[in-house]
């Protein structure tokens, strides 16, 4: 790993990530968490302020990223419920079968590199009936936003750790074996349309 990934690439990722309109929609998605939870690509810890401490019982956070590990530790010590980070993909978590109440994945599925074998790895693990609250950027509806994003992906793709600007992410959840339940989306405010468009809902195991 090199400089830029292991001193730059953290602290921009954790500002990018921490902007007042992705607040906003992490607002929209993760109080609606319950039980033992799921956040898979927990990164910095963000989303942990937002959760519901009356409804959530520990949060069980997965991600390969040990720089980003000691961030979420750190906002792990402002909530009261118990966070565990495993650092480890998605698809290489020792997870008991049936044992998760809600899966939460935020501005993740645009990074992990087989995001269809990492969400279909992580069937097993949820409960029947469990909920699957996501809240993503991705490919845009404009012809002339997808065509930019397009264009734009290889560089953007390096420059912000892997992250991919044109995602289908409903068809991704789909074609990893989930059902979208129900699914909003817009241009983020104050942000670049080819990175700002948003969907966001829920899903559940097909
Ligand atoms: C852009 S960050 C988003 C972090 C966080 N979800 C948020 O909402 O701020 C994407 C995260 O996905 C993680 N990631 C990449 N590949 C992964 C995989 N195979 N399994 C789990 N997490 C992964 C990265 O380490 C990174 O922390």
């Amino acid at each position: 790993m090199g400089f830029y990934e292991r001193y730059i690439l953290p602290p921009l990722l954790t500002c990018a990530c921490g902007s007042k309109p992705i607040r906003y929609q992490r607002r929209k998605i993760v109080p609606e968490a319950e039980g033992r939870v799921l956040e898979l690509g927990i990164g910095p810890g963000l989303n942990l302020p937002f959760y519901d401490p009356d409804k959530v019982k520990a949060v069980i956070g997965v991600d390969p990223s040990a720089e980003l590990r000691g961030r979420a530790e750190r906002a792990a010590r402002q909530v009261s419920f118990p966070v565990e980070y495993l650092t480890t993909t998605a698809e290489d978590m020792p997870l008991d079968r049936h044992s998760i109440d809600t899966l939460v994945v935020t501005f993740t599925l645009c990074t992990i590199p087989d995001a269809v074998s990492a969400l279909y790895a992580l069937r097993p693990a949820l409960k029947p009936g469990a909920r699957v609250l996501f809240c993503e950027h991705g490919l845009a509806p404009d012809e002339r936003v997808q065509r930019f994003q397009n264009r734009i992906n290889p560089l953007w793709k390096r420059i912000a750790g892997g992250c991919n600007v044109n995602r289908d992410i409903p068809a991704l959840l789909e074609a990893s074996g989930y059902r979208v339940k129900h699914l909003e989306t817009m241009y983020l405010p104050g942000t670049p349309r080819f990175a700002g468009f948003n969907f966001w809902g829920s899903a559940e195991v097909a």
